[in-house]
């Protein structure tokens, strides 16, 4: 019988007290059991997206998460092991190409991710949209396949830090997600309980992102990578650019067909700068510094890792992916060069054109998104398509419309070069 009840804990974090180890694990090991009801975990969400969460505290708290649920051991795998995970974009189909592309040198990938829900994008999501892919692995299928091909894109189950699936279902529908250290703590809880050596994690800055700027994408990393430091997993973050969409294709089976691109040796360029970014750091982490990450792209070795890994998991690698039966044109008034093309509204239009989903159990249609024709930076006449729209149900393309209302700028002078990868934190 422990000494806390709910109120108390409640109380004490709202007032500000710092809260003791034991009533750290009191609450979260109560509300997995389901005996601290929601409504009381929503509120000391609140505050403590008001108060944050001292060091101590949130080492509990992120260690209490991790002992939620099992700790997968991957010491069998015989490779150095390294996991990536980004704190989530728009158009980020980053992990698609980097799990292949990493393994193809020998560093094995085990990949455990979510879906996707409001305006950014979910990994599943992504690869259901191949004929026959499945994310649910059984844990020795889970294990066979990173041996064998080196990496493993898959949904995580319930018994791997359960305590986080249950608060980011709550933290979602009560505003309490932008907040440092729950972001950090659900984020680590998860690569720890994974079992990887090291990991690699692409915080997002920017209008797309959670993390709006450097400044507080900043603090994340660092209190992400001393989480990883506590927990004796190597961690490196790199703080990435969520401006603009990444990439041209947002939407599920775009953003697929746009990854097979980059693990063909083409696609555009900004995706490719953050994949090989992303990669190289991988690769130091699973002991190879001077590997060569486009090298892997241009001469076939990630592709043929990529085929491997969507076979691996029922998926046929040739069979031509979903494609929306609407498509609607925007174009441009005037000629110039565009300026701007804001991450969220994009985001939000592919989201409302059917490619994310409002509430959990909602599906997602594998083709519906936005392709953004031009991309800022380049040029456009008048009368250039800028974006198209895509989308299964004709009546979801008013709303992406009134999604992308203002959200792109075409004008005379050139924008300023923006740089991609910001900062690395390590
Ligand atoms: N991604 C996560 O896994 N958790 C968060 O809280 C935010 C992004």
């Amino acid at each position: 019988m422990s000494a806390w009840t709910a109120v108390d804990v409640i109380t004490a974090k709202r007032t500000g007290r710092e809260l003791p180890d034991d009533a750290v694990r009191w609450v979260l090991d109560g509300f997995t059991r389901g005996e601290v009801a929601p409504e009381q975990m929503s509120a000391l969400l609140m505050a403590v997206l008001w108060r944050g969460l001292s060091p101590r505290e949130l080492a509990t708290w992120t260690d209490a998460m991790v002992r939620s649920g099992e700790r997968m051991d991957l010491s069998g795998t015989g490779r150095p092991v390294v996991d990536k995970h980004s704190s989530g974009g728009v158009g980020d189909k980053v992990s698609l190409v980097v799990a292949p592309l990493v393994a193809s040198f020998g560093v094995a990938v085990p990949k455990l991710s979510g879906r996707g829900l409001g305006h950014t994008g979910g990994t599943l999501d992504k690869l259901e949209s191949i004929p026959g892919w499945r994310g649910g692995l059984a844990h020795e299928e889970f294990l066979a396949q990173l041996r064998d091909v080196g990496a493993v894109i898959a949904s995580a189950g319930a018994e791997l830090a359960p305590a986080d699936k249950a608060l980011y279902a709550l933290r979602d529908v009560t505003g309490t997600v932008e907040s440092v250290p729950l972001i950090a703590s659900s984020i680590m809880s998860k690569k720890i309980a994974g079992g990887a050596d090291a990991v690699l994690l692409d915080v997002k800055v920017g209008s797309g992102a959670f993390m709006p700027d450097v400044p507080s994408a900043r603090e994340l990393a660092r209190t992400m990578v001393g989480l990883g430091a506590a927990h004796g997993v190597r961690t490196v973050c790199l703080l990435t650019s969520m401006e603009a969409p990444l990439g041209r294709g947002v939407g599920n089976a775009l953003e697929v067909a746009e990854a097979v691109e980059v693990l063909s040796g083409g696609g555009p360029a900004d995706l490719v700068e953050v994949c090989t970014s992303v990669a190289r750091e991988m690769l130091a982490l699973g002991g190879q510094p001077g590997a060569d990450p486009a090298a892997a792209l241009r001469d076939g070795s990630a592709l043929a890792v990529w085929e491997r890994m969507v076979a691996a998991q029922g998926g046929d690698p040739s069979a031509p992916l979903p494609r929306a039966a609407h498509v609607h044109e925007v174009r441009a008034d005037r000629s110039g060069v565009l300026a701007r093309l804001d991450a969220r509204s994009v985001g939000v239009a592919a989201w409302r054109l059917g490619a994310g989903r409002a509430r959990k159990e909602d599906d997602v249609s594998a083709s519906a998104g936005v392709v953004c024709r031009v991309q800022r930076g380049e040029p456009v006449r008048a009368g250039d398509v800028v974006l198209e729209l895509h989308a299964d149900d004709p009546a979801r393309l008013d709303g992406g419309l009134a999604a992308l209302d203002g959200s792109w700028d075409v004008t005379d002078a050139a924008p300023d070069a923006a740089p991609l990868v910001l900062e690395r934190v390590a």
